[in-house]
């Protein structure tokens, strides 16, 4: 099974598409999990994993974890917030802190798609992927493949973005009378290239599944 996780906090939104169509260019089971709505805290470091691996933080990180270690691959969408992964996403990373003790890392060998989202264009100095990219290193996972994804700045539809000096619709247009269709940043059914790249990760991660190396 190869698992999408899309650390956005809005639904259907641009990580969630981006995810899937990794996973719809995958063959045989996939499943997506969204991270929007799940309560899920930061590692309190309690330790009560290391005898068993298993976080025993009661929130809705357990049933994630579960779900981490049974799949194949990982597909991972993670937003850009202040230029790191944002909070929500965060935290699930951290808390796999309980995967790894007595040398057990049950994510170990396991392939991973990292896609980061967001209105940044500099993938190769991405700090979100090479954030992401440490802890998969870190778990001793294969990175597959990362890539950026473009999203909205929410300056787009604040409501307050048209007359905002420090917002990102005025740094980019300057002062324009109305956002139209032609300054609003595609909708990830419009960017033929994040479309390319995310049916390109998915034959990638294919392929390195169907050749075994697990
Ligand atoms: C609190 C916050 C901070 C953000 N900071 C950045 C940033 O520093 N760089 C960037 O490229 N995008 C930034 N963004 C834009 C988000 O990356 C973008 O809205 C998100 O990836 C969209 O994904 P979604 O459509 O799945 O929600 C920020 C958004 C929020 C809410």
């Amino acid at each position: 099974m190869i698992l999408g996780i899309s650390g956005s906090p809005r639904p259907n939104r641009i990580t969630d598409h981006a995810v899937k169509e990794v996973l719809a260019n995958c063959h045989g089971d996939t499943n997506f999990i969204s991270l929007s709505g799940k309560h899920i805290s930061g590692c309190i470091s309690c330790l009560g994993c290391i005898e068993d691996n298993k976080c025993v933080v009661k929130d809705d990180f357990p049933e994630i974890a579960e779900a981490m270690v049974k799949a194949d691959a990982i597909v991972l969408g993670v937003p850009n917030y202040y230029d790191l992964p944002n909070a929500l996403s965060h935290s699930m990373l951290e808390r796999c802190f309980c995967f790894r003790h007595k040398s057990a890392f049950l994510l170990g060998g396991k392939p991973i798609v990292i896609i980061s989202t967001g209105y940044s264009k500099d993938e190769e100095n991405s700090q979100v992927l090479k954030i992401v990219e440490y802890f998969a290193k870190n778990n001793k996972m294969n990175v597959i493949s990362k890539f950026l994804v473009e999203a909205f700045s929410q300056c787009y539809t604040c409501g307050a973005g048209l007359n905002c000096i420090d917002g990102n619709v005025v740094k980019n247009n300057g002062f324009v009378e109305q956002i139209t269709s032609e300054i609003l940043p595609p909708e990830f059914d419009k960017q033929p290239e994040s479309i390319k790249k995310c049916k390109n990760a998915g034959k990638i991660l294919q392929d390195y599944l169907n050749k075994g190396q697990l």
